[in-house]
């Protein structure tokens, strides 16, 4: 017994403890606040040529030899493969793992599934959650790049970035165009990062929506007269982007309106699109629910450049994977 008790206790040896991101030189974009109008411009840049360099097949791996882990506890198709493609572009060796493959579906907290993705020495966690605000928590502690691709109803700041950049393809600009969202506002995290993108710009987006669903002034607080509230058909003609987006079932929308009465008062179709100017595009960040928010000839016709604006997911965040990772631009 008394032999039992002065025995040291058998401490675990302990990780060796790497910096926190910042003293190792790596960046996080986790939030639109970790960008700035110039960065989105050297961004913008650097895409352009590696959407070029893809055109010829001739990708130079600047990031060979790095770690990427892809932490999707949500469903994805565009933001996990786009990621998980751009990586291997770029030379990285990625792991995926999806909700059903995480141990969040056994109970572990998020926080251990980061202390336990991070004692693998990755560079850089690309992660999506339905927690709000779970991946900027991640990078206030973390010792590699965090990236958020996608986090309740906050924010999805890659998304709104090749949004801008797909803008700025069609147009040749981006600051002065009206993006018009349409449709679920209240629960859209893309929309989130397109306030927050147009605050940053000194712009302004406009939404249209039953009032259930545009009901934002609470959500938007911090960021006063970025989004108006416009009537939809009023609204069109002046839109030189429309972006319906999906109605968010999962996250208790859909309960307070038929769906026969939004199609009838907000859907996206070709008698609703002859209001809108003849340049205006239309845009989705996807997935669509055809013939719910959109119909699906506009999904198919000519002023769509929603294939397009999914495929420049790739090619944009090869840049930001480049910054996030320490890269100049
Ligand atoms: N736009 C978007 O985030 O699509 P996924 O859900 O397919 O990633």
């Amino acid at each position: 017994m008394t032999e039992v008790a002065t025995m040291p206790v058998m401490s675990a040896p302990q990780p060796p403890v790497l910096p926190l991101a910042a003293e190792r030189g790596l960046r996080h974009c986790a939030q639109i606040a970790d960008c700035s109008p110039d960065l989105l411009e050297r961004l913008f840049l650097r895409a352009r040529a590696h959407q070029e360099a893809l055109d010829r097949r001739q990708v130079v791996p600047t990031l060979s030899g790095l770690l990427a882990i892809n932490c999707f506890l949500e469903p994805s198709t565009r933001t996990r493969v786009s990621f998980e493609a751009a990586e291997q572009r770029l030379g990285m060796r990625t792991i995926t793992i999806g909700a059903a493959d995480s141990s969040m579906a056994k109970g572990e907290s998020g926080e251990d599934t980061r202390r336990t993705l991070e004692s693998y020495a990755p560079d850089v966690i690309v992660v999506r959650s339905k927690e709000d605000r779970l991946p900027q928590g991640w990078a206030s502690r973390s010792r590699c790049s965090i990236i958020n691709g996608g986090d309740g109803t906050t924010e999805h700041p890659t998304q709104a970035l090749y949004d801008r950049y797909t803008i700025e393809e069609a147009f040749g600009d981006h600051r002065d165009r009206n993006i018009l969202f349409v449709g679920d506002i209240l629960h859209s995290r893309v929309v989130g990062s397109h306030v927050a993108l147009a605050a940053m710009l000194g712009t302004r987006v406009f939404c249209a929506g039953p009032a259930e669903w545009t009901d934002v002034a609470a959500k938007f607080r911090a960021y006063p007269g970025v989004i108006e509230v416009v009537e939809l058909d009023a609204f069109l003609p002046h839109a030189d982007v429309v972006n319906p987006l999906r109605v968010q079932f999962e996250r208790g929308a859909g309960e307070s309106i038929s769906l026969t009465e939004y199609c009838a008062g907000w859907q996206i179709n070709e008698a609703r699109l002859r209001r809108a100017k003849p340049s205006a595009i239309v845009m989705h960040p996807a997935p669509v629910n055809r013939d719910v928010e959109i119909s699906g000839g506009v999904v198919d016709s000519p002023r769509s450049w929603i294939q397009r604006q999914g495929g420049n997911g790739q090619a944009v965040r090869m840049a930001i994977l480049e910054w996030c990772l320490g890269i100049d631009l």
